[in-house]
């Protein structure tokens, strides 16, 4: 995650949220995005995440909206 979303999230008590990550990325996946939202975000939950690939984005809508549909 970039540093900026380390220092909103750090900021912020988010106990009892929701929180579901999704990243367009060029092969990095989520690295290691899940895990450390679990750690700074005590409290609450993490969805399991979105990754799409960034040159797929365009054609990803109806996997977006599935996976949005299941964790929303
Ligand atoms: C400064 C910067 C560095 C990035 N480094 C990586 C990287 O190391 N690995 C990766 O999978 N994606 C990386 N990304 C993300 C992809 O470049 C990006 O998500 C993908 O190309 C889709 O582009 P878009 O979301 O801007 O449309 C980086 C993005 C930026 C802005």
């Amino acid at each position: 995650m970039p540093m900026c979303v380390y220092t909103f999230l750090e900021h912020y008590d988010l106990t009892g949220k929701k929180i579901v990550p999704f990243c367009t990325n060029e092969g990095s996946g989520l690295g290691g995005s899940e895990r450390e939202l679990k750690k700074i975000c005590k409290g609450a939950t993490v969805a399991p995440g979105l990754s799409i690939h960034g040159a797929e984005a365009a054609q990803s809508e109806s996997k977006v909206a599935a996976w949005a549909k299941k964790n929303a």
